[in-house]
């Protein structure tokens, strides 16, 4: 089983969306338990249309949605039985859950799910081991062996009742091993594929927000990346500040490349609307995405040393065909390539879709010190690097 689907929204979306501050705004904020919880009494998104999240993750070139079930804050986005804090004892009075899940099924889109470990309303929740635990309702009260089976119920629940979940996300490790968590997925689930913030080491790794390690080339595990369109929230949060489009896509790239994929999030706000401050920046990279025609997805590392002036490209393979990946953008408008296996057939801009010239040339300004060039590079010119300053560069070359 591999994580094939590369490209997902992630969703969060509470009672915390009606404050427009941050999805754990109970502990950051400082807030008032019973003003809180007592949001609950007002939750009311009238606004709340699954399929048109589900359709624009579709035209972001997004395969799959992964919805934040239960936040840190306890409170829950389907018909649980398990506590009353949820979303049927709300004015709204309808299973969320169950609505985005029957858009995803309408519309093809995968369904995943987020639960989070910490859990703020919980009386047994508190876990020493565990962070996140800031605002837990009663470290005294804490017995994990009962929280345990309120998790597990509630995964049954989950795993029963809304069709095949295509992943599991837990969030915020909770520092203890108890492989049967995973194992109770798995029997509802078989085909699910788990994450490493769990009680074991799960199917895939979670690297979160930025990118770091600029050395690493590919990945020993299955990964899977995520951020928030906004840097200080990954809820709703009026005031939010947005990264930039080329951070973004060049993040996204360079861990598509090396075989990652990708949640990209957006935060509803308190009515169920994805507002256009973010859907505008979703629609952007996925304009960018969807000009990549599908070669980041299940490509193969290429193993050929490709080496080029000025820049570090990630090589791929996909149905015959290598590309190169200038995830941070060139210097300027051409591509030298000092090492490569031979003459290509074609050279093509996945950005434009426009071939680009190239042929075996001397270039002076590589050349030695004498003054005479004497390497030959493959130079591919002509790419419109200031058009696209935002973005990755990606060449698909036929050999
Ligand atoms: C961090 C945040 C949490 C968010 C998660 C998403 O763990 O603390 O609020 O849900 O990232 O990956």
């Amino acid at each position: 089983m591999t994580h094939q689907n590369k490209f997902g929204m992630f969703i969060h979306w509470g009672t915390y969306s009606m404050l427009g501050l941050h999805e754990q705004a109970l502990n950051k904020y400082q807030l008032n338990r019973k003003e809180y919880e007592g949001l609950i009494n007002k939750f009311n998104p009238v606004d709340y249309d699954p399929e048109k999240w589900v359709l624009l993750a579709k035209s972001a070139g997004m395969k799959y949605i992964c919805f934040t079930t239960k936040h840190h804050d306890g409170f829950c986005m389907w018909d649980t039985k398990y506590t009353d804090y949820n979303v049927m004892n709300t004015p709204y009075g309808k299973d969320t859950l169950k609505m985005l899940a029957d858009a995803c099924k309408k519309h093809g889109m995968l369904l995943s799910l987020y639960y989070s470990n910490p859990d703020w309303h919980h009386e047994n929740a508190y876990n020493p081991n565990s962070s996140h635990q800031w605002a837990s309702v009663n470290p005294d009260a804490s017995d994990l062996d009962a929280y345990r089976l309120y998790i597990k119920n509630q995964i049954t629940e989950l795993l029963t009742n809304y069709g095949p979940i295509y992943t599991f996300f837990w969030d915020i490790p909770p520092k203890i091993d108890d492989t049967s968590m995973n194992e109770h997925i798995r029997a509802l689930q078989p085909d699910i594929l788990i994450n490493d913030r769990g009680w074991d080491a799960g199917d895939f790794s979670t690297p979160e927000r930025e990118y770091e390690d600029m050395e690493v080339k590919s990945f020993n595990r299955m990964v899977e990346a995520c951020n928030s369109l906004g840097v200080q929230s990954w809820g709703y949060r009026v005031g939010e500040d947005f990264y930039s489009m080329r951070h973004l896509i060049t993040s996204i790239d360079r861990y598509m490349a090396m075989g990652a994929s990708y949640l990209l999030n957006v935060g509803p706000d308190g009515n169920g609307v994805i507002t256009e401050e973010y859907s505008s920046r979703l629609l952007r990279v996925g304009d960018w995405y969807n000009r990549m025609e599908g070669c980041l997805e299940c490509a193969e590392p290429d193993s050929f040393k490709y080496e080029a002036k000025h820049a570090s490209p990630i090589a791929t393979k996909k149905n015959g065909k290598t590309y190169l990946h200038f995830c941070d953008g060139l210097y300027a408008d051409f591509v030298a390539l000092s090492k490569y296996p031979s003459l290509p057939k074609r050279v093509r801009l996945m950005n434009t879709g426009a071939e680009l010239p190239f042929s075996e040339d001397l270039l002076p300004e590589f050349s030695n010190k004498v003054g005479v060039a004497e390497q030959v590079f493959l130079h591919i010119c002509g790419i419109p690097v200031d058009e696209l300053e935002s973005e990755a560069i990606v060449l698909e070359i036929e050999w």
